[in-house]
């Protein structure tokens, strides 16, 4: 049997701890073994979750726990966690994330803390797309060329309901945090923040590069108008927040900002919660990736996907994922100016 604590059981990890009950007949048929959650953390204990699991607001229950074989840290933020998922490794524990802020700023570094443990982040990127999964392993043979798409489903909900039903702005924003979609911080969300995290753990596992957030061009939809829509859609134009990945030479440029996509093409037609992403690569050609990308359970079924594949294959796999530019590949990132 594999036990699980969950370090942040609220939109996902409340979705995590349901999955594991609910589908516990397919689930332990597929990692061979049954998997259950022994406890979570959260914040306030006094808050009603309607889960049978024992919490706790103390994470060294859950990292002193020697019992505890997978941690699964969905609290978000950047330096606390970074502290607990480096304390799980420290102690042996395998560990999967879906903080993609965390991965922006630590990601070789936690690879390297993790050596052999299993550390997995398919949630990270585009919620429930097996993303990760088709760029680290499925493209493997290929130079990927470009990497473009949707990736942060509170926006594309947002300028779907603009643009389709003239909701204003801030009441749709509002309508996305209460939904689970938007980042505890939304700022993270509208500003383009979460998208730029997203594009970089992709832009590693492509091209090995090393950048921060602080790097890359990022902008928003903050800045987005109700006019601004309405005289695109006029023209014939959707508006979409892109994230762009593009390797031009031996330089790789990344950034993220709304776009003016024609109506015909298929991108644009992604509307709602739903992402969208097009990888391009030197063999395969282009590839699309579709589906939700944001909501508790559509998130949690990648986190559970990956811890199936951790009980599965045992604590002694490594789980790379941040390729490294490799001896001779001089790729480097653009400038943003
Ligand atoms: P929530 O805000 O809903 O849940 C966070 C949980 O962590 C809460 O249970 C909170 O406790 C707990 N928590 C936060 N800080 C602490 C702390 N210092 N000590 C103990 N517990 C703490 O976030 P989400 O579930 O939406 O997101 C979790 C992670 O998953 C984030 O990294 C997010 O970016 C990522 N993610 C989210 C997606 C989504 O659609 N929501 C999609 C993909 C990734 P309490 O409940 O008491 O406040
Ligand atoms: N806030 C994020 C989004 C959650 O809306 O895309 C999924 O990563």
């Amino acid at each position: 049997m594999i036990k699980v604590g969950i370090i942040g059981v609220g939109t996902v990890g409340t979705s995590v701890a349901n999955i594991l009950k609910e589908n516990a007949d397919v689930i332990s048929a597929r990692a061979g073994r049954d998997i259950v959650v022994k406890s979570g953390v959260v914040k306030n204990l006094a808050k009603e979750r309607g889960l049978d699991i024992t919490l706790t607001d103390n994470v060294d229950d859950i990292l002193n726990d020697n019992e505890i074989d997978i941690v699964v840290e969905l609290m978000g933020g950047v330096d606390e966690a970074f502290e607990v998922v480096k304390c799980a490794l420290e102690s042996g524990k395998a560990v999967v994330t879906a903080n993609k802020a965390l991965l922006a700023y630590h990601r070789y570094e936690l690879q390297d803390l993790a050596g052999n443990i299993p550390f997995e982040f398919e949630a990270s990127v585009a919620g429930g797309i097996p993303i990760i999964n088709a760029l680290r392993d499925g493209l493997s043979a290929n130079h990927i060329e470009s990497i473009m798409g949707i990736m942060n489903g509170t926006c594309n909900y947002m300028m779907t309901k603009m643009t389709n039903e003239g909701v204003a702005y801030d009441a749709i924003l509002k309508e996305s945090q209460e939904l689970g979609y938007a980042e505890a911080d939304p700022t993270f969300d509208v500003g383009g923040f979460d998208a730029a995290h997203k594009l970089l753990i992709l832009a590693s596992i492509a091209y090995g590069i090393d950048a921060k957030p602080e790097d890359i061009l990022i902008e928003g939809i903050d800045k987005v108008t109700q006019d601004d829509i309405a005289f695109a859609k006029e023209f014939g134009y959707a508006v979409k927040l892109l994230g762009i990945a593009k390797k031009d030479g031996n330089e790789v440029e990344l950034r993220v900002h709304a776009c003016l996509i024609k109506q015909e093409e298929m991108i644009a037609k992604i509307d709602g919660v739903m992402n969208g992403i097009s990888v391009v690569g030197d063999k395969v050609g282009e590839t699309l990736y579709y589906g939700p990308g944001a909501g508790g359970d559509a998130t949690a079924s990648a986190v559970v996907a990956n811890i199936i594949d951790i009980a599965r294959s045992g604590k002694s796999t490594p789980m790379l994922g941040f390729n490294r530019p490799m001896e001779g590949n001089t790729l480097t990132l653009k400038s943003a100016d």
